[in-house]
């Protein structure tokens, strides 16, 4: 492999220049956190990357802000049936989810999936998952308060996912934070915080997946025997082109909503939090402005782009920045890149409460768009209102741990001290 070198920051105590290769695979760039250097090369040098894959054959890496927002948009050219994640399948073109998973599905039948999960976020859904996170957050920060700190990670963030499966899937505490458990290995089964990382790295991601099955089979099962006017009811009770939909499709759109919103919202807490007190200005202007907070929420949500790329397969020839992308192309599209593009958003490194306007991409765009993107929005507005309306103002207490993951882009631990 041939890939191109990427200059780091300067080392000012030597004067020398830290390099790295660009190596979209190497999950430890991100645990770095130096993938930032090596996107923002590639958006000014090569905007349209075949990235060499490390198991043969090849990936398009797409990380301006406008080719990555057109390719979200053209569903027709660009297929989600290989599946989000690079790798996720055994490298089948379709992956074993293919039509049957909501985002792993192309239309038609992701547009009759997604009518089954419409209801799901209905507003009086969204007021029971509020009033649950800011139950249970209150409580977690009342803890910290009273111990002068915790780990943010570990503590409160993983509250959100929690209380929101509470919420929609009319799960017991207990049971939840057993979900959040199973999801947060399966996402992090390169990271040793979670998992046993010896062995194939394949075989041991279908494990993790199929752990998560046999979870919802027991959790179908039950509501099976007593119906409710929970997300997996919903599921059961759905009927698509007059038939139910099959156990196996139940359970992979289980499986759909309790990965989609469990890592993505608590890490996205870690990352604003963090950013909060890396940048002490907007610290102190949300605590003395809360109706600063919405706008706070969009910027956490850009900065943090926690779904770093999504996957997808060309379905014909197609050329973007003079590149020709052939029919059956893996292409990946860096929503993490984007969001930093400053050819969108002007000072883009910089982390802007206020900023305006601020079209991020991290829930994605077009049909795909994150169905749960409301469920978010209201679990990272509950947290941070907890925070904000007592005035708690934190500050680091030791180091900041990454998750070994070019996908999802977490934070394992956050260390924080109550500032009296
Ligand atoms: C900050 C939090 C979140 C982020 C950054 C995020 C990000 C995304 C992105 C980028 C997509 C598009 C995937 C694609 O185009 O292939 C997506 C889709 C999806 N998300 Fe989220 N998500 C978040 C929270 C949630 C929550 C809370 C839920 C559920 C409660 C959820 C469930 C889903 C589902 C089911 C899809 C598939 C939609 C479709 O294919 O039509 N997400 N999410």
């Amino acid at each position: 492999m041939n890939e191109p070198v990427v200059p780091l920051d300067d080392d000012r105590d030597t004067g020398t220049v830290a390099t790295t290769r660009v190596d979209l695979e190497d999950v430890d760039l991100f645990a770095r956190g130096e993938h930032h250097a090596v996107l923002a090369w590639l958006r000014r040098h090569r905007p349209v990357y075949a990235h060499p894959a490390r198991d043969g054959g090849s990936f398009w890496v797409l990380t301006r802000y406008e080719d990555v927002l057109s390719a979200y948009r053209e569903h027709t050219v660009f297929s989600s049936e290989c599946g989000a994640m690079l790798g996720g399948s055994f490298r089948s073109v379709r992956d074993s989810a293919a039509g049957r998973m909501l985002v792993a599905s192309d239309l038609p039948r992701h547009r009759m999936l997604r009518q089954v999960f419409q209801p799901m976020f209905a507003p009086a859904m969204l007021d029971a998952v509020g009033r649950q996170i800011t139950h249970l957050v209150d409580d977690a920060v009342r803890v910290m308060l009273e111990d002068g700190g915790t780990d943010f990670a570990t503590t409160i963030a993983t509250e959100l996912p929690a209380g929101a499966l509470m919420a929609m899937m009319n799960v017991g505490h207990a049971e939840a934070h057993e979900i959040v458990g199973l999801t947060r290995r399966m996402i992090g089964f390169r990271d040793p915080t979670y998992v046993d990382t010896t062995g194939d790295v394949r075989l041991r991601l279908a494990s993790l997946q199929n752990d998560i099955f046999d979870f919802f089979a027991d959790l179908v099962r039950s509501r099976r025997r007593n119906l409710g006017e929970d997300a997996v009811s919903m599921l059961i009770r759905a009927r698509v082109n007059g038939r139910p939909l099959p156990e196996s499709e139940i359970l992979y759109n289980c499986m759909n909503l309790a990965v989609g919103g469990n890592e993505t919202s608590s890490y996205s807490a870690c990352s604003g939090l963090l950013a909060l007190i890396e940048n002490p200005t907007a610290y102190d202007a949300l605590l003395a402005r809360p109706s600063l907070l919405g706008g706070a929420v969009e910027e956490i949500l850009r900065w943090s782009s926690v779904n770093a790329y999504v996957q997808r397969s060309a379905l014909r020839d197609v050329e973007i920045g003079g590149q020709l992308i052939r029919e059956g192309d893996a292409v990946t599209l860096w929503s993490v890149s984007a969001n930093r593009d400053e050819a969108q958003f002007p000072q883009a490194d910089r982390f802007i409460i206020d900023r305006s306007p601020n079209r991020h991409v991290s829930f994605g765009s077009g049909i795909h768009r994150c169905v749960g993107a409301t469920v978010a929005n209201v679990e990272l507005t509950a947290a941070f209102s907890a925070l904000v309306s007592r005035g708690v103002r934190l500050s680091l207490a030791g180091p900041v741990r990454r998750l070994r993951s070019n996908f999802i882009l977490g934070t394992t631990s956050l260390p924080v001290r109550v500032v009296d």
